[in-house]
């Protein structure tokens, strides 16, 4: 508040400052004129106007130039990037109110394709690099390394880890959009809790603060008035969460889908209130969908065992990643090929259309199931998982979603499906900065925006 509260008193006293100005021109002339009947000498007098008129001359232009530029700083775009985990784009369209009304106002994508493998950290990484993920280096939820023979068994546990986020030629948005100027701030955002090239994002609340959809809102307007952030990442998990636990459809998703619809909402409403919905861009995303688990096939005991491996990703879910003996390799690869519903690839078959090869954190082999198939590796607790995300990206079911809406962009306008790499370049379009080498195509993106 306390920003645009100031550039409307200065922008009044540059409006009181012109007129004073001209009342002042208006005055001299009249002055000068009756000075002129006095028979003062001719030439000191025309100096002396043509001085006071020059002097006037340039306070007028330096207040029509003052002026412009506080205009300019109040429609400075802002963008805040809303990313709600697990928010599959087909299922919620019509009980999210708040969502429909950004649709309504701004633009939506009939679905955003993600970033393989549809998990939430390499998806979140990509929406800020514009980087697939073999591109970005954060391959997987879990942080893991094969030398070491060494993992992580959390997502949270690998957004502190620095050097799984922090990769030669890897700068996410608040690091670039910070380099060039800007000010930005991350709320529990995915990679914005490490340092990225010894830089963090202006503002950062950790992942451990745990705020509700509202406190998020209540900070990221805090930080776009009172610390004049030009962009805000804000995330919330809890979506997921329930889906994983609860499954799809359940009572239990549909409850929490609407706490993240009314923080939505809260969100808009603060916007208008403070009068920022003029030049804030709101942007809401989600990583990936999920689907119900249908299968369950433990990994150990189908004529592969655990010392066949260098290195397996120990996981309960649609794919994971392998590194067979060199003695073993083909062995395992012909016996994990029989299992129904899986697709055993060796690194270099990796199919291109996933972009998971070019890596060298991707391990030599890579099993992935078919929608609604995971596997169970080496874990020995019976899992309460009903609902998950990992599968091909091309599923409709792991789709996720991308609405819009602010000056940047059109209103009531329905764009294609598009893959969220592409969210990147729009957002350096809106904010005025050169994005990085990326993955991402403006140019598929470029017509939800009014320019
Ligand atoms: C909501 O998604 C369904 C697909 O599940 C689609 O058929 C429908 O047109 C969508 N409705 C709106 C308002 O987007
Ligand atoms: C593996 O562990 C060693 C010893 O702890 C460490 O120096 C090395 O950096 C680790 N390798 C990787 C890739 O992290
Ligand atoms: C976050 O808060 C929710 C309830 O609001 C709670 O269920 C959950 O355990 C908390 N998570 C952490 C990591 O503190
Ligand atoms: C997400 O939002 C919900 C609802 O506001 C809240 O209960 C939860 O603590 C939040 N937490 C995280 C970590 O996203
Ligand atoms: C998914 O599984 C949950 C829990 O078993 C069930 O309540 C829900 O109906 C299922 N959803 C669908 C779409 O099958
Ligand atoms: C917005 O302003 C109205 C009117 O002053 C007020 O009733 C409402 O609580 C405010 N909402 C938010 C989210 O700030
Ligand atoms: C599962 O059980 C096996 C055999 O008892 C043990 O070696 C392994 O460490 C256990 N794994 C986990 C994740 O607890
Ligand atoms: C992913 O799905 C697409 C579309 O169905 C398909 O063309 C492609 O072969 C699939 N890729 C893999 C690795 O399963
Ligand atoms: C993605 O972008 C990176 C950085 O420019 C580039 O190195 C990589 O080859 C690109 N990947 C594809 C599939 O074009």
């Amino acid at each position: 508040m306390a920003n645009s509260v100031n550039y409307h008193v200065l922008e009044s006293e540059m409006d009181s400052m012109l007129h004073d100005t001209d009342d002042a021109t208006l005055k001299e002339e009249t002055h000068s004129h009756s000075i002129g009947m006095r028979k003062t000498p001719m030439k000191s007098i025309i100096i002396m106007v043509l001085s006071i008129v020059l002097v006037l001359l340039i306070l007028v232009v330096i207040g029509v130039l003052s002026v412009t530029y506080l205009n300019c700083q109040d429609e400075k775009p802002k963008i805040i990037v809303v990313l709600v985990d697990g928010l599959r784009w087909d299922l919620y369209n019509v009980s999210m109110s708040a969502l429909k009304s950004v649709a309504e106002n701004g633009v939506r994508a009939e679905s955003m394709v993600p970033t393989f493998p549809s998990l939430s950290s390499p998806n979140m990484y990509s929406i800020a690099t514009g980087l697939f993920s073999e591109s970005h280096g954060v391959v997987h939820n879990l942080v893991f390394d094969v030398e070491n023979k060494t993992q992580s068994h959390s997502f949270e546990e690998g957004l502190t880890v620095d050097y799984w986020w922090d990769q030669p030629g890897v700068e996410p948005l608040w690091i670039t959009a910070r380099r060039a100027g800007f000010k930005t701030g991350t709320i529990m955002y995915p990679g914005g809790s490490v340092s990225i090239k010894e830089m963090r994002p202006n503002k950062n609340v950790f992942y451990s603060f745990n705020a509700t959809m509202k406190d998020g809102v209540d900070i990221a307007i805090e930080w776009l008035i009172d610390d004049d952030l030009d962009l805000v990442f804000l995330y919330n998990t809890s979506l997921d969460d329930t889906l994983h636990q609860y499954g799809v459809n359940s009572p239990q998703a549909d409850a929490v889908v609407k706490e993240m619809d009314d923080g939505l909402g809260y969100l808009l409403q603060k916007l208008e209130n403070h009068t920022l919905a003029n030049s804030v861009n709101v942007i809401v995303v989600s990583d990936h969908g999920h689907h119900n688990i249908t299968e369950v096939v433990p990994l150990f005991g189908r004529g592969v065992n655990r010392d066949d491996f260098e290195f397996y990703l120990e996981v309960y879910g649609p794919m994971t990643l392998l590194q067979p003996k060199e003695e073993k390799m083909d062995d395992v690869y012909e016996t994990l090929k029989k299992i129904e519903h899986f697709h055993v690839y060796k690194k270099e078959e990796i199919p291109k259309d996933l972009h998971y090869r070019n890596n060298e954190r991707i391990p030599s082999m890579l099993i992935l199931g078919d929608l609604g198939t995971v596997l169970n590796v080496g874990l020995n607790s019976s899992s309460t998982v009903r609902s998950t995300h990992g599968w091909n990206s091309s599923y409709m079911e792991m789709h996720s979603v991308f609405y819009a809406q602010g000056p940047a962009f059109k209103e009531g306008f329905m764009s294609k499906s598009f893959t969220n790499v592409d969210v990147y370049p729009l957002m350096c379009k809106i904010l005025g900065v050169t994005p990085r080498p990326n993955n991402g195509t403006l140019d598929i993106v470029q017509n939800m925006l009014t320019t």
